[in-house]
């Protein structure tokens, strides 16, 4: 229960109703609930025939025979590619820019839909020579530039698979995705630019391609850091050569709704990260219509940005499919928020003239930690509507964000989703919601969200209880790659009753509804860590910690961190004889690097505690909501369940 205090929240009495402006221009009209309401399955076929060109119409809307794995309009026939960009064109709106693409180091180039459309048709066809057709999985590994968009597109347009993985992760977590999918192609860079400096990503890939067992077996490399990169004939092509040399011309083939569009790796309770599939035509329908309704898009005249690297889902719905199915302008940049200056991103705004900004909590809290007079020197006015993501947003940082970034006017959407969810569920629309700092608030039309005790019965409000969506949704994830037991295991088994044909989808997070009948999120009730957005499993951490020779056990756990949300703190006993480290300080500077080489800087540890022993119950649990206390600077709970209560007065009294 992280950032959100439910006290606080209970008597949150603040309230910001639509201006008149605002609500008159409002993309969302109220007969979207209305019709929602009377007909679901109705209003999302509508939804689909508005916001998708299906090559062959669908005539079923949903086939939930085989629950829970669902079909969305699955006699339908769709190029999703071909509905970011040629349709556009056919349209008359080619010469619209699709994105200001800026490089941290200040390189910068805008591509219209004419020109995007004519690069992605150039790319498909030097991927399919590659080998690559329908159903083949590529892995991207690449930093946020305008050919990682590109790659995205044209692996799509020819059916075939993508999984991005975020630049940001070692070469040992790449390998394990690489692996899983079985990609046959990775697409990488040289390297790419963040604060300052370049980082090498190839050298990641080769690292990750080394074992030599992989079933990769080519590897495009786009241009970027200028960083030098060893070459395996006969493997690597820079991308460059490869797009050049290729055919202009790529007409757009349709494939079925539920042809798989991409996977997608995220963090579940175990150690092993899901592979979360997405598919076609649902997911498109919803990032779409969430896209332009959420975000109040007027795609002729608004320019949007979202901040989101296009290695988490963020990107891939709301930089990638969501503004370019709907032919909206975007701003993409490549780096961090305060490289070269602490006023880089309000800069970029005032530049491009931004109007709908869509970021997380943690970076408001950051940048409100700068102070006001930043974001104040510079020309913010052409803001209109702003965006939260990632976690619970505080209402301090709520407030903070109307009134220093929004001018004391943008509505801001708080937005509750997740990778397996695809696409927005419970949001604010801006022209029709009075708006709330701390909630989510609403379901968005067409979705069924519920609160639940542990008894699977329904919590009266304001009580807390467990998020469910308790109807299939079109861009609900299709299962986890290679895992259906795990797809059913982790999401339909806590409160579904297969026998009564009852099925909810367990979200993993705290909720409960408040006196005004608005949904307030509470945080994860499982061992997923909410990390500056970023989500991280405190059991992948625990084993990249015991895959040390000097650690014997390690028990991780998130504690609340003012500006990350959570962030990561290790207990770790090391082994009896190990003499590689002098001092528990120096033993812990070594695991907190040992963390960020085997997954990434995003999970290195905030502190690591060298102790003797970990608190556990009788059946030899860990009980991490006591080390949990230790983290965050409380007294320690409840000990009576230990099997050696001594042990937190132990860890206690060293720690002091
Ligand atoms: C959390 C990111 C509160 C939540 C799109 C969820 C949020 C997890 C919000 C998914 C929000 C996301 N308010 N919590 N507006 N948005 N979360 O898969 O715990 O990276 O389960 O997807 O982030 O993280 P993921």
């Amino acid at each position: 229960m992280s950032t959100n205090s439910i006290d606080s929240l209970l008597h949150e009495d603040r309230h910001f109703p639509p201006s008149a402006d605002f609500a008159a221009n409002s993309v969302a009209s109220a007969s979207l609930y209305t019709d929602a309401k009377a007909d679901r399955l109705a209003f999302w076929a509508d939804r689909a025939r508005e916001y998708v060109h299906w090559h062959k119409p669908f005539t079923e809307v949903l086939d939930w025979s085989n629950a829970p794995f669902a079909k969305w309009f699955a006699d339908g026939e769709l190029n999703v590619a071909y509905n970011c960009l040629d349709r556009h064109v056919e349209a008359g709106i080619g010469d619209r820019v699709a994105i200001h693409w800026e490089g941290e180091n200040g390189d910068a180039v805008s591509l219209t839909y004419a020109q995007l459309t004519a690069e992605v048709k150039r790319a498909a066809n030097a991927i399919a020579a590659l080998g690559i057709g329908k159903g083949d999985r590529v892995a991207i590994y690449m930093p946020v530039v305008p050919e990682a968009v590109i790659a995205m597109l044209a692996v799509a347009r020819l059916g075939a698979v993508h999984s991005v993985v975020f630049g940001g992760f070692s070469a040992e977590s790449l390998r394990s995705r690489i692996d899983d999918a079985e990609a046959k192609l990775v697409i990488t860079a040289d390297g790419g630019w963040r604060k300052g400096k370049v980082f090498p990503l190839k050298s990641a890939v080769d690292a990750a391609l080394a074992n030599g067992t992989s079933t990769v077996s080519s590897v495009l490399v786009v241009k970027r850091g200028g960083n030098d990169v060893e070459w395996v004939d006969g493997r690597d092509l820079w991308w460059h050569d490869a797009v050049e040399a290729a055919e202009p011309e790529h007409v757009a083939q349709a494939f079925e709704a539920e042809n798989p569009l991409f996977i997608l790796y995220t963090s579940g309770t175990t150690g092993k990260p899901k592979g979360i599939l997405h598919t076609s035509g649902g997911y498109l329908t919803q990032v779409a219509f969430t896209h332009k309704n959420v975000f109040d898009l007027h795609p002729e005249t608004d320019v949007f940005w979202c901040t989101a690297d296009v290695g988490w889902i963020t990107g891939h719905s709301y930089v990638v499919y969501g503004p370019l199915a709907n032919g909206a302008t975007q701003l993409l940049y490549e780096g961090t928020p305060d490289t070269p200056h602490p006023g880089r991103w309000w800069e970029l705004i005032e530049k491009y003239k931004v109007s709908i900004f869509y970021t997380a909590p943690t970076a408001i809290r950051s940048f409100m930690k700068l102070g006001r007079q930043i974001p104040q020197g510079f020309d913010l006015s052409s803001l209109r509507l702003l965006g939260s993501v990632g976690e619970p947003i505080n209402p301090e940082a709520w407030i903070w964000y109307r009134e220093v970034i929004g001018a004391n006017v943008a509505p801001i959407v708080d937005t509750w989703w997740q990778t397996e969810t695809g696409a927005i569920m419970i949001s604010a629309l801006p022209g029709l919601t009075t708006l709330k700092p701390g909630a989510a608030q609403t379901p968005i039309p067409g979705i069924r969200i519920d609160i639940l005790g542990e008894d699977g019965t329904r919590v009266d409000p304001p009580q807390g209880g467990l998020l469910v969506v308790s109807e299939p949704w079109p861009s609900m994830l299709r299962g986890i790659w290679g895992d259906p037991d795990r797809y059913v295991d982790t999401y339909w088994s806590k409160f579904s009753k297969p026998e009564e044909g009852v099925y909810k989808y367990f979200a993993g997070d705290g909720a409960h509804v408040d006196t005004d009948g608005d949904i307030v999120l509470l945080g994860r009730v499982d061992d997923v860590m909410n990390v500056s957005g970023h989500r991280l499993s405190t059991q992948e951490i625990e084993s990249a910690l015991v895959s040390h020779h000097m650690v014997a056990e390690a028990a991780v756990v998130g504690a609340a961190d003012e500006q990350t949300g959570q962030a990561v703190v290790a207990f770790v006993i090391l082994k009896a004889n190990q003499t590689d480290a002098q001092t528990a300080d120096e033993a812990s500077t070594m695991l907190r690097s040992h963390v960020a080489s085997a997954i990434g800087a995003i999970a290195r540890p905030r502190q690591i505690f060298i102790v003797a022993e970990l608190p556990k119950t009788r059946s030899g649990k860990i009980m991490r909501r006591l080390l949990q206390d230790v983290a965050e600077g409380r007294p320690i709970g409840d000990t009576t369940t230990l099997a050696d209560a001594s042990v937190m007065q132990i860890i206690g009294d060293k720690l002091k």
